[in-house]
């Protein structure tokens, strides 16, 4: 038998080891040890993890890249962001953020990140961002599935246009129906949001994802009626509530009320660690609340939790760099889940989870499915995350698209010469 791609001798997420992968007419073939056959290109992964791409359910592309414009955010609270954000759309062009936009891409795409959900905000009558990531979400399709939220970031109600130009970028082909509640004027302006958007989302058989509660107030609870309306609505399974940080600073009585009814609704949570652990609590002293959502609560109701990146270099956040590994890193710490099955998890908060929030076909590493691939220098998951691991390859329809070399120091040090490979430390068993 002869195929497109053969990667032998990998280590699978799940823990099984000396695997061969072989892939043909861009999707997996085969998964299983000792493949008898040759292929047109021969990977050996010596052990070495091969993952299934990274998915980033929660991101703005249309602001990536932008820092600096036109001026640093110097608080740096989600407010100011905000603001910040509306004095550089004003001199936004179509080119400007298709360029950047291109530019994150290719980041991605080295960082082994193959499918993206990113909001675009719809709160500007030019539709700049819209017309923009369109155009990206082709240019990109060979290579990143990217699916695009219609987000009206200055309210839906509270911004005169929004809900028609929203409905217009549905209208142009954006993907998912957004909105931010917590932003509304009245919580019962945030209310009313809500079920209108899922109602546009029922009427066109769409997803929806909300920047849901993204708050320290306790008293905002816009996710129950997310749960509700999912409910009521039937989008069981396509709805999902970004950020859920009030959850953080909520009673938790309320909590043992709401958690049954989100996992009822099988609404998908999305946290986004490395941004709310910056933005939460700024209007403590001490303590300060770290605000991110109640992480393993979630995960013991069955609640499929993901980790997105939510920016890099933009208004609200100067960090960053499309490694999905730091995300991961950062959700763990901030959720205090150290033992090795919730660093195991993590991995699957930046790969599974996300997929199925975004209701990704074919992805995953098992015969059918699509030939996407990541080969890292890393043995196992947790070691991926502990080094944001080195990616040796990436693989896209049973095609390599990218590669670099094995990260190594060479040692100059008098009676210890040597190499130093990060993956070649302690085993990371148990
Ligand atoms: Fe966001």
């Amino acid at each position: 038998m002869s195929f497109d791609l053969l990667i032998k001798n990998a280590n699978l997420p799940d823990g099984q080891t000396g695997i061969d992968i072989a892939c043909q007419n861009g999707k997996i073939a085969a998964v299983e040890a000792g493949i008898a056959g040759d292929a047109a290109t021969v990977i050996d992964a010596k052990g070495q993890l091969v993952s299934p791409p990274y998915v980033d359910c929660h991101f703005h592309m249309d602001a990536t890249l932008s820092l600096g414009l036109p001026r640093m955010n110097k608080s740096g609270t989600l407010l100011e962001g905000i603001a910040l954000w509306g004095e550089l759309k004003e001199i936004l062009t179509v080119d400007a953020v298709i360029e950047r936009a291109l530019r994150y891409c290719d980041l991605a795409v080295s960082q082994g990140l193959l499918a993206i959900r990113s909001h675009v905000d719809v709160c500007d009558d030019r539709m700049t961002g819209v017309e923009a990531l369109l155009e990206v979400k082709k240019k990109v399709a060979p290579y990143i599935d990217l699916q695009l939220v219609a987000f009206p970031q200055d309210g839906l109600y509270r911004s005169p246009t929004a809900e028609k130009n929203l409905l217009k970028a549905l209208d142009m082909g954006v993907d998912v129906v957004g909105g931010i509640p917590h932003f509304e004027r009245t919580m019962d302006d945030g209310a009313r949001s809500v079920t209108r958007l899922c109602e546009i989302a029922a009427e066109r058989g769409l997803r929806v994802d909300l920047h849901c509660d993204e708050s320290d107030d306790p008293m905002s609870r816009h996710i129950e009626t997310l749960a509700y309306e999912t409910q009521r609505l039937g989008l069981q399974g396509r709805t999902a509530g970004s950020h859920l940080t009030s959850m953080h600073s909520m009673d938790n009585y309320y909590v043992s009320k709401l958690l049954p009814l989100i996992a009822e609704a099988g609404v998908h949570a999305i946290a986004n660690p490395l941004i709310n652990i910056t933005l939460q609590g700024r209007h403590d002293t001490y303590p300060k609340r770290r605000g991110q959502t109640r992480v393993p609560e979630m995960r013991d109701y069955g609640i499929n939790v993901s980790f997105g990146h939510d920016c890099v270099m933009d208004p609200w956040y100067s960090q960053g760099s499309g490694d999905m590994l730091e995300v991961a890193s950062m959700g763990f710490h901030v959720a205090q889940m150290t033992s090795r099955d919730d660093i195991r998890y993590a991995y699957d908060c930046v790969t599974t989870h996300p997929a199925k929030a975004m209701g990704l076909e074919g992805y995953g590493i098992a015969k059918g499915n699509k030939a996407d691939l990541v080969l890292l220098q890393a043995r196992d998951t947790i070691e991926a995350i502990r080094l944001k691991a080195n990616r040796l390859a990436i693989v896209r329809g049973g095609k390599v698209i990218a590669k670099s070399e094995p990260r190594l120091t060479t040692l100059s040090l008098e009676g210890r010469p040597g190499t130093v490979d990060p993956s070649a430390y302690a085993p990371s068993e148990g």
